[in-house]
């Protein structure tokens, strides 16, 4: 992000999401202990680690999808559980509402509804959540179609695509709603491995052409060497260690991060 305007790169990290301490629990199971990290604004980090070590939940109380039980979320500087001010009120409605809407989530499952063609799943979004009429709701489906390589497509239900090409569509969709932070929960996960390069490559073309900041999980490791800015590994709800890819890769410093990517790569 060179920016000739700007100053040092200290003072362009701006923090866009940021986990503060943050426990959670379900019934007796901690599934997050204590976990703290920030992703700065324009940057891309990728959650690593084992199945059931918290990567989904941490994405799932980013997106107001769930309440942590201690500890701060923030979205650019606000925080999600708590109204501003004295007397530690937990969030409004209207509020969370308001700040769930900077942030966009993909999930594994694509969820398009199988009765509506492509532009109408996208225009839908749109004009409930940001209210648009239909005409300007279809210039920007389409728009964002052509993003993902799908203008062809708009027209097309969601079953006469392959996993591929619905997952690319549902990044789409989520891009229609002008997310400033993108949570990509393993989103090539449920694909044939031959239809998993083309979901990859939107999206590294999406967060290099654009400034959106992404916080996502995945388990494809050359993937993740490439696009991250950071890579941090979690075990059981806490951080493990964070670091630039070309070091965590190549050099983790925790004997769990070693042992995971040594399992990973063997797959
Ligand atoms: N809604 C829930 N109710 C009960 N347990 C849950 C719920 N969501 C997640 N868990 C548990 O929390 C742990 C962490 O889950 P998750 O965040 O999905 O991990 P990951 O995405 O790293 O695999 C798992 O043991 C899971 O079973
Ligand atoms: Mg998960």
């Amino acid at each position: 992000m060179a920016d000739s305007e700007s100053g040092s790169p200290a003072a362009q990290a701006r923090p866009a999401l940021e986990f503060d301490g943050v426990g959670k629990r379900f019934g007796k199971h901690v599934v997050l202990d204590d976990f703290t990290l920030t992703v700065n604004a324009g940057e891309t980090v990728t959650l690593i680690g084992p199945s059931g070590s918290g990567k989904t939940t941490v994405l799932r109380l980013a997106m107001l999808l769930e309440r942590a039980d201690h500890g701060d979320i923030r979205v650019f500087g606000e925080s999600v559980m708590w109204e501003p001010g004295p007397g530690h009120r937990p969030i409004s409605a209207k509020r969370s509402r308001r700040l769930a809407g900077r942030l966009g989530m993909v999930f594994q499952q694509y969820n398009l509804f199988p009765h509506m063609t492509i532009v109408q799943n996208l225009d839908l979004a749109q004009r409930t959540v940001l209210k648009l009429g239909r005409a300007e709701a279809t210039a920007r489906s389409l728009e964002h179609l052509a993003m993902v390589g799908l203008e062809d497509k708009a027209a097309s239900y969601p079953l006469q695509l392959s996993g591929g090409q619905q997952q690319r569509v549902a990044l789409a969709r989520a891009l229609t709603l002008r997310p400033e932070i993108l949570l990509l929960d393993e989103i090539t996960s449920a694909l044939d491995p031959e239809l998993v390069g083309e979901v990859l490559e939107v999206v590294r073309k999406v967060t290099a052409e654009t400034d959106i900041t992404t916080l996502l999980v995945t388990h494809e490791m050359r993937f993740a060497r490439d696009i991250s800015d950071r890579v941090v590994m979690m075990d059981e709800g806490r951080v493990v260690e964070e670091a630039p890819p070309g070091t965590l890769f190549t050099k983790p410093s925790s004997p769990r991060t070693q042992a995971f990517i040594r399992r990973i790569l063997d797959h």
